[in-house]
């Protein structure tokens, strides 16, 4: 590889937040870019063609910035050992089983939105963000580990789990040379924190592995390891890890990409009008299910295009095992590798006037012959994000269900900014008013 060319280290050029960062380097958006971090070189890379050299090949592999918090789960492991962790569970995630979570969705974001009502929260503003969260959590424990949490107790979960992501966070946003809060202090938030969740964790480990009738569920094969029968059984740290992976991958992200897609249709009143009218045609009243979401084009071009503007996961790292080739430049073997949806997503070659809000861009027709790897909020290749069907079934869902019995508006003069850590959030949230609807849109 010798005739390969050196990619220039560019110049750390000061930035307010990571987003504006990458967003400077992706700007020489047909190279790639290299910079020094905290953590050494970093090699950037952006056109959706060397994204694919990257995600495509099996010679660049995950790092351990977010095992801190998620150990070594799906998320954060790579090889053989995920390799196995995959197979296992995949079998949640087959088409045959979404009609079913679908129902688990439509029960606990009926029961939220009647709870606002009862509650009289959509009297006043609130922020949006935070119960989606509430609902998230309650449908992936319920979907994926057979317990039901009442909301109660799902926000108090979901409190904990905030604080072992955000203060994880730091660590990985020192590769955007970002300054690192990390102080005793917050180091000692954390340690609790994680000790509060390891708890939730592994009870919920130990009373299952007692429980004489097990439901058929995730946490069940983790915990008899059906998948490779003659090896040993899984320990209960890995159990742990899966665990967690599940809950931070299948909460949080779902719940950032419906609060995104809140905010754009609250900035873009056309599209709200033609999502509420198509939601009121369709749907007619009834309650959705997984069948009538075919039907809800309009609801999914908005849905992606949120995707495409604020990728809930908007940065992956990766390190290169062996020493490379991308675009004829040398990427060093051990060298750490980022791709960001974020900015692939806002690509000037592929997307035309990147930064507008257009749902048209995921009409078929417009679809149609788009780069693979210029659209990436799941990833694609071996890592694409397991959930990505039970992501955009519950998306589409709860935001159908919401709009049917709710006119949701921004509320005049609070300012969306995001905020990025482990996941693209909302920087203090979203703050809307909920009004109810007429009878003729939905009970
Ligand atoms: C809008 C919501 C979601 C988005 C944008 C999203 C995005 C992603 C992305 C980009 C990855 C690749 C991460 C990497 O390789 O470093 C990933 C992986 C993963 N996601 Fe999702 N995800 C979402 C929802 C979900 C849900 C609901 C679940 C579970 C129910 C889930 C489970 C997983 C798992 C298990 C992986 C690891 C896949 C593997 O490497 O085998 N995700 N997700």
């Amino acid at each position: 590889m010798n005739s390969l060319k050196e990619v220039p280290v560019s110049p750390v050029v000061e930035a307010d937040g990571a987003l504006q960062f990458l967003d400077n380097l992706a700007a020489k958006h047909d190279e790639v870019m290299s910079y020094q971090s905290d953590y050494g070189r970093v090699f950037f890379v952006n056109h959706p063609d060397d994204v694919k050299s990257v995600i495509g090949s099996a010679n660049y592999v995950r790092t351990p910035l977010l095992s801190i918090s998620l150990g070594q789960g799906l998320i954060t492991s790579d090889g053989a050992y995920w390799h196995n962790q995959r197979r296992l569970a995949q079998p949640m995630f087959h088409a045959h089983c979404m009609p079913g979570f679908a129902t688990v969705v439509a029960n606990y974001m009926g029961a939220l939105l009647s709870d606002w009502e009862d509650s009289r929260l959509c009297d006043m503003p609130f922020d949006i963000a935070v119960q989606m969260r509430y609902v998230t959590m309650q449908v992936i424990m319920k979907a994926m580990f057979s317990i039901d949490l009442d909301l109660k107790t799902a926000e108090e979960w979901d409190t904990v789990f905030q604080v072992v992501i955000s203060d994880t966070s730091p660590f990985a946003l020192a590769l955007f040379n970002q300054p690192a809060t990390v102080s005793p202090t917050r180091n000692k938030v954390l340690k609790q924190s994680l000790g509060a969740v390891n708890d939730i964790v592994y009870k919920l480990i130990a009373d299952r592995k007692k429980l004489k009738d097990q439901p058929r569920d995730l946490l069940t094969l983790l915990v008899n390891g059906e998948y490779k029968k003659q090896e040993e059984p899984l320990t209960d740290l890995q159990i742990r890890d899966e665990v967690i992976t599940m809950l931070f991958a299948g909460h949080e992200t779902t719940a950032i990409a419906i609060s995104w897609t809140l905010h754009l249709l609250g900035k873009h009143p056309d599209a709200m009008q033609r999502v509420v009218a198509e939601i009121d045609h369709e749907l007619k009243g009834e309650i959705p299910s997984y069948q009538d979401l075919p039907r809800l084009s309009e609801l999914k071009k908005v849905f992606e295009e949120s995707m495409r503007l604020y990728p809930p996961v908007w940065v992956l790292t990766r390190q290169a095992k062996e020493e490379d080739e991308i675009a004829g430049y040398r990427i060093p073997a051990k060298a750490l590798v980022i791709v960001s949806p974020y900015t692939t997503q806002r690509h000037p070659d592929f997307w035309n006037e990147p930064t507008r809000f257009d749902p048209e861009r995921f009409s078929d027709e417009q679809s149609a012959g788009r780069h693979r790897t210029a659209y990436i909020p799941f990833l694609s290749g071996r890592h694409q994000c397991l959930g990505k069907p039970f992501a955009l079934m519950e998306g589409q869902l709860m935001l159908a269900m919401l709009l049917q019995r709710y006119s949701i508006a921004p509320v005049a003069g609070f300012s969306v900014t995001p905020d990025p850590c482990a996941t693209l959030r909302l920087k203090n949230g979203m703050m809307v008013t909920a009004t109810k609807r007429g009878a003729d849109a939905a009970q």
